[in-house]
């Protein structure tokens, strides 16, 4: 018997890192899983995963900074389940540069992603969780969000804005017994921070208190207690997953 026996929990951005290890550690408590990535093709890994732990799992071609894409997937999950007990708002992306170098694109592309995406969906699957009166909702921001970093204005801006379109959708939906939390990741091992330098990991490593990088892991088990009925009384709150780096 798992936590999530019964439920349905979609997750954005689930074909690797953070986004699949949630889908797989929810699967492996029970939940049966809507899958939504860029092109529904690259979802197979995680679901075979999921099915591996025995669960029923979905894949979605959903771009999160569409409208039309995110209304056509939600309104394909709401036909293949019937429900959404869980959202989590995972997919995300980075370009990063000095503000006085940053194009007006890649401010566009991270804010639209990052911050409009979770708009887009939080509201398609709030106005389910309105009716079924019962739903928990899960937001993947980031540290940067609440500490800035030099060369991420837009990821920090949009993570920032994440943490305060929480506490704002917290406030609106708890009369509908729907709550709202957001984790903030510290440095996670994912392709996303392959992509930094050695010596920007290794500096980044020096501030970390435990002395050592998060794994996906790490951020799905507080996705999965901020999703469960251990946090039942928990709403508008950000829990970061950092080994210490922000207190
Ligand atoms: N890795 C870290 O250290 C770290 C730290 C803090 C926060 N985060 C956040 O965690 C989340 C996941 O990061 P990750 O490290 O696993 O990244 P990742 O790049 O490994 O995975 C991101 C996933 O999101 C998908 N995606 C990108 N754009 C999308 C769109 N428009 N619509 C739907 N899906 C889209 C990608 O295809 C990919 O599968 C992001 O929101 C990121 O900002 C990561």
């Amino acid at each position: 018997m798992g936590e999530f026996d019964g439920k349905v929990v979609l997750v954005t951005g689930a074909a690797r890192g953070i986004g699949q290890a949630i889908a797989v550690g929810l699967a492996r408590e029970g939940a049966d899983v809507a899958l939504c990535d860029l092109q529904k093709d690259w979802l197979s890994e995680t679901a075979d995963q999921v099915h591996k732990a025995g669960c029923r799992a979905e894949c979605y071609d959903m771009n999160v900074a569409d409208a039309s894409s995110v209304q056509e997937g939600i309104a394909a999950v709401e036909k293949d389940f019937g429900r959404i007990d869980v959202l989590v708002n995972n997919a995300g992306i980075t370009k990063d540069n000095l503000l006085i170098r940053m194009s007006e694109n890649d401010w566009d592309d991270v804010l639209d992603i990052n911050l409009k995406g979770a708009f887009l969906t939080t509201k398609a699957v709030a106005r389910l969780m309105i009716k079924q009166r019962s739903g928990a909702i899960v937001n993947v921001a980031s540290i940067i969000g609440l500490i800035g970093n030099p060369g991420q204005c837009n990821y920090s801006a949009s993570k920032a804005g994440i943490i305060a379109l929480t506490k704002s959708c917290a406030k609106e939906l708890a009369s509908r017994n729907i709550r709202v939390n957001a984790v903030a990741p510290g440095f996670i091992k994912t392709k996303m921070t392959d992509a930094l330098s050695e010596d920007i990991q290794k500096k980044m490593l020096d501030g970390i208190p435990l002395k050592r990088f998060g794994e996906p892991e790490d951020v799905a088990n507080v996705v999965k207690f901020l999703a469960g009925d251990g946090a039942g009384y928990v709403s508008g709150q950000v829990l970061t997953v950092c080994g210490g780096m922000v207190t």
